[in-house]
Parts: structure tokens; sequence; C-alpha cells
């Protein structure tokens, strides 16, 4: 398989950091399309853990090689410090890094204005800059990395958006200065890097090369198909990989999804089949379900069949990952979502509107437990009845194949199906 893209189905946090690393040895490149260091992917391997926010997690992987494309917003001093931490951990990056020249920078005003937002919006953000740095994009006024790595471009810009901004930002001239002090050394240090990554990734396309794209985020935090307004700034669907690296869409070869066993959710934002009880808390305690990246806890719920199959349907993918599915080891009964009543009406499909998906009450059926650890099991014929089952059903419930199950958190907690 050529080109592929492993794309969260779920609210983020599904476990891609894992899969992507698992998958990278048989991939030339693997890169990131969207989204910026509002990400955390975690890799458990030889008993080390790494979370990594903006660079591809085939880093890891010797001699891989790893792209950011276009569709991510860079914070250059984050990705200075991912760059050091890395090569700090014995990870050499040389060679190995190409970073889109029309990749679009965060600037520590974005950080104050996501922080501003965040008073009236409440969304939970990760407080990174993202949606500024993506508003600032799309209304035109955004700082491409080419025009970041051209000091009086720069200087230039900076000027007349810190102008433009300044009504909401009060006092401009303390950010101007710090962004003249440290930017223009931060930008001698990633100069090598930056490259048009989209000629890169068609030439090597054209030579048959192995490429692997990340996505960031999941489906349901897509600004177009994510339950907006509680959604990041960008798509995180398998579609983003065509505008987030400048390919064409005859050039994807096949689409993953990855799918936690149950549901977690970061931020604020309508979450149907969460649960505010003492199965939620244990989820979460089992399961880890702390952010990678700020740290909150995670919100906890069953499996979500109407969100992963509208998930399934939007990045047309036919085969999943199911990962962290012994975190539901020991329970004794295990509810699926398949549908949601809202107003007297019974809804199959996710829908689209605020107020609706807000109100919305799941229909669950249940499954009966395995109760009994899946750890060390590595073939699918091997796990309790009841968790085949549970897999089973997931399949036909969401319209895809389950060709991966994760069993814990090394790349050798896995079975293939
Ligand atoms: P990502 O953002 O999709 O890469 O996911 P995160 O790294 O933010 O969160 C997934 C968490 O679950 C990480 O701590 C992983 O190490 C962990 N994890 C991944 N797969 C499994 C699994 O199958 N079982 C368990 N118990 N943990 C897992
Ligand atoms: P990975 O790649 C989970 C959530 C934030 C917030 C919303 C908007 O690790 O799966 P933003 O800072 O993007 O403007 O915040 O999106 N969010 C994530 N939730 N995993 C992520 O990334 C996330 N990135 C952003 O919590 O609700
Ligand atoms: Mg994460």
């Amino acid at each position: 398989m050529p080109t592929l893209v492993v794309a969260g189905l779920q609210w983020g946090d599904e476990g891609k950091g894992k899969v992507v690393h698992l998958l990278s040895k048989k991939f030339d490149y693997i890169v990131r399309y969207q989204g910026g260091n509002n990400a955390g992917h975690t890799v458990v391997f030889e008993g080390r853990e790494f979370v990594l926010h903006l660079i591809p997690s085939g880093i890891l992987e010797k001699g891989k090689k790893c792209i950011i494309g276009n569709g991510v917003v860079v914070d250059p001093e984050s990705l200075v410090d991912e760059i050091n931490f890395l090569e700090k951990k014995g990870i050499e990056i040389k060679n190995r890094l190409f970073i889109s020249d029309s990749s679009h920078i965060i600037l520590p005003y974005h950080k104050i204005l996501d922080g501003i937002r965040e008073k009236i919006q409440n969304i939970g953000t990760t407080k990174k800059g993202i949606g500024p740095c993506y508003a600032d994009k799309v209304s035109r006024s955004g700082i491409k990395m080419c025009d970041y790595l051209d000091s009086k471009t720069f200087a230039a810009l900076v000027e007349k958006n810190l102008k433009e901004k300044s009504k909401v930002l009060g006092n401009i001239s303390a950010i101007k200065k710090e962004i003249f002090r440290k930017y223009p050394g931060i930008a001698s240090k990633i100069r090598k890097y930056v490259t048009d990554v989209s000629i890169l990734i068609n030439d090597q396309i054209s030579k048959n090369k192995r490429i692997l794209f990340e996505s960031a985020q999941g489906t349901l935090l897509d600004v177009d198909f994510g339950t907006y307004p509680y959604v990041t700034s960008s798509n995180p669907v398998a579609g983003g990989v065509c505008t987030g690296c400048g390919i064409g869409p005859t050039k994807i070869d096949k689409v993953l999804g990855v799918v936690k066993a149950y549901t977690t959710r970061v931020g604020e934002g309508p979450f149907p089949t969460e649960l505010k009880d003492d199965t939620g808390d244990f989820i979460q305690q089992k399961g880890k379900e702390f952010g990678a990246t700020t740290g909150r806890p995670r919100r906890c719920g069953w499996f979500d069949a109407v969100a992963v199959r509208y998930a399934v349907m939007l990045n047309g993918c036919k085969e999943i990952v199911l990962t962290k599915l012994d975190v539901l080891d020991e329970l004794e009964k295990i509810k699926i979502c398949i549908g949601y009543k809202y107003s007297g009406k019974i809804f199959e499909r996710f829908p689209s509107s605020r107020e609706v998906i807000q109100e919305v009450k799941p229909i669950y059926i249940e499954l009966t437990g395995w109760q009994k650890s899946i750890k060390g099991i590595t073939q699918f014929n091997n796990l309790p009845f009841n968790a085949k089952k549970y897999v089973k059903k997931i399949e036909q419930l969401v319209g895809a194949k389950v060709s991966l199950i994760s069993n814990g958190r090394s790349r050798e907690e896995t079975i293939r199906l």
C-alpha cells in the first residue's frame, strides 16, 4: 500500500501515535497534514515513553523521513523545543525532517488571542494559538513559513498584524519586542528543514515510495464535520490530506481509522455517551485518560456507534484499528450507543445541529463483559468469547472491518486480524 492515511475517528486521543509508530516500519515517509502542537501523540517503545506534538510519530522509527505539510500550523518555538528534546534523547533529526514553506506560523499574539477568546467562547481549547492562527490564514493576514524566513517580510507582516489586532491585544509594544528579540534566532535554527514539501511528496509518490499520513485530533473535532463550535480549526478527516499536503485525491490509496473501544473527549462540547459516574471514573483511571498536551482529565463514556459510523463514512475507511480494548477487561456489562433520541424522534445518523447534538439521549444495547485480562494475547481467536463478540458487534455497527486490535501501550501489544 504505497499511501495510507491514518485518521482519528472520535474526539482525538484514539491512540494514533501508537498505531502510526507501529505501521511506520513499512513506510518511507510519515507526514502530518493538519493541526499543530495542540496534538499529543504518545508512543511507548523499548520501555520509553515519548509524547510528540508537532513532529510525526514516525520520527521514532530509525531512518524514516518525516514531513510537516502546509496544512499544519507551526509554533516555531515549540518546534525547536521538540527537536532539541528528541535530539537529547538520541533521536537523529538531521536530514529526516522537512517542513512546508507554506505552513503558517503561530506567534505569541495567537496564544494571547486564544486565551482572550476562551473567556467568551469557552471551547476548552489547548490555548496553543491554533484557532487564531488558522483564522489569520483564512482571513489572509497569516504569516507563512517562507515569509518568516525572510526577515524584511516578516518584520513588515508582524507590524501590520499587531496594528490590526491592537484593539483586542491592548499594549502591543511588549509583544512586538519579544517577537523581534526571539524569533529571528529561532528562524535560523529551522531554516534548514524548510522546503516545498508538496513537490517532495508528489516526487516520492511518483517513485513509488511508501507514504503514511498521520492525522492530529479526530473527525468529531473537524471544523466542518465535528460538533461545531466545539471543534478544532482544521480538517482532520482524510480529505484534509489533499489540501494539507498538496496532493490530488487520486494519490490516496487507503484510509485506516483509529477508534478507541470506548469514547473520550477533552474540553467542552456535546458528548452523548458521557458517563458521569463510577464507571466513567473507572475508565478514566484504568485508561489513564489525562491529556497528553494539557494534562486535563479526559471525559469518558461508552462507545458511540452512531458517531463512529458517521466518521467511517466521512473518511471513506473500510478498515479500523480498535484501541484500548484492555481497558474494558474488568467490566461486567458494556454498553454501545446505537441511536439517539431527540424530541420524540430516533436518529441513527449524527446530527449537524448544535441544539440537537447537545440534547440527544443515547439508545444503548448492552453486552456482557469478558471480565478477564486480555494482556499478552496476540491472536484474535485467543480472546475471550465476549471480547470477540464486542469487536464483531462494533464492526457490524460502524460498517468497517477491524483489522488491528490494540491491547496495551507498546507495539507488541497488538492483535492482527
Ligand atoms: P493520540 O493523540 O491519538 O496519539 O492518543 P494519545 O497518545 O493522546 O492517547 C492515547 C493513550 O493511550 C496513550 O497514553 C497511549 O500510550 C495509550 N494507549 C494506546 N493504545 C493503548 C491500548 O491499547 N491500551 C492501553 N491501555 N493504552 C493504550
Ligand atoms: P490529538 O492529536 C483531543 C480539542 C481541545 C478543544 C478543541 C479545540 O492528541 O488527538 P484547539 O486548541 O485545537 O483550538 O482546541 O479541540 N483538541 C484535542 N482533543 N486530542 C487532540 O489531539 C486535540 N487537539 C485539540 O481540547 O476541545
Ligand atoms: Mg492525543
